[in-house]
């Protein structure tokens, strides 16, 4: 089993993020929280300290990529982390009757959903390897095994980030180096509450957390759940495309559009 004692977490100020904050939370844990919005961050950081955590909260934009280097870097150089999971991340859509992505919003996306996940790691991946320890957890989504005609940059952007760390984790860990990667399916919280559509076999985000804690506590390359949903999303990436593309019409799923846009 691995021990996380030092745990770097992105988008803790809300849902998963903030799930994961608590369910590490406890004496002997230091955890590094970012997040933007200072209110709900703080009260992430407060409620993980009355748990016993030593805390350090920083209000950092994952897309900022300076600004994530250096809190980063300075963390990491004081307090070595074990873990650094890269969780931030929005989501946008077509819509209900769209055809085409707003080319802001995509951009904006795939700033936080896949430079924001790379601006987390980056900083970690050469002295993790030097100290040959730690683990790194990227944070996917059933959506990014199957392009899903609801949401095409949500669904790229998740398929970049699987992809990268699978890519990661063949290299890194012949270099004493773990890598996760986590694909949730349909979670409570304020991303998933946006989005009009049957979600089947949601839970919420504490379960979530704990089912996240434990499989990365047992170093384990791809945490997937719930398992039905994950086996259903892999074999519609078996099944002939179009048939899976007629099926998925049939579904009544609004995926709005983002409010975020890329800052000038
Ligand atoms: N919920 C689901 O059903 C589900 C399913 C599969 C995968 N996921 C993935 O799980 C992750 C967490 O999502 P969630 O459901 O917990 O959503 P959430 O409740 O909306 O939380 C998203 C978190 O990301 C942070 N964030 C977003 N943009 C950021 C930025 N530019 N800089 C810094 N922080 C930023 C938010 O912080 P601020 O609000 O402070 O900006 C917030 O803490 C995401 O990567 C999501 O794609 C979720």
């Amino acid at each position: 089993m691995l021990e996380h004692r030092t745990i770097l977490i992105t988008g803790a100020s809300s849902g998963i993020g903030r799930a994961l904050a608590l369910a590490y939370a406890g004496p002997g844990v230091r955890l590094a929280l970012i997040g933007r919005n200072a209110e709900r961050l703080e009260e992430s950081a407060a409620a993980a300290s009355v748990k016993g955590a030593e805390v350090v909260a920083a209000e950092l934009d994952v897309r900022d990529c300076d600004a994530m280097r250096t809190w980063i870097k300075a963390q990491d150089a004081a307090h070595p982390f074990d873990l650094a999971i890269a969780n931030a991340g929005i989501t946008t859509g077509l819509g209900n009757e769209g055809s085409s992505e707003d080319p802001e919003a995509v951009r904006a996306l795939l700033a936080t959903n896949l430079f924001g996940v790379l601006n987390t790691v980056e900083p970690l991946i050469g002295p993790m390897c030097t100290r040959r320890r730690g683990q790194l957890a990227f944070i996917g989504s059933i959506a990014g095994l199957r392009g899903l005609p609801f949401s095409p940059a949500y669904c790229a952007s998740k398929a970049a980030v699987h992809a990268y760390a699978e890519a990661l984790r063949g290299r890194l860990e012949g270099r004493g180096v773990v890598v996760s990667l986590v694909i949730p399916g349909f979670v409570k919280t304020p991303l998933n509450e946006a989005i009009s559509a049957a979600k089947p076999l949601e839970i919420d985000a504490t379960r979530a957390a704990n089912i996240i804690r434990r499989g990365l506590s047992r170093g384990k390359a791809t945490i997937a759940f719930p398992l039905p949903l994950y086996l259903v999303a892999r074999l519609a990436r078996i099944l002939p495309p179009r048939l899976v593309d007629r099926l998925f019409a049939q579904f009544d799923v609004n995926v709005p559009e983002t409010r975020e846009r890329v800052r000038p």
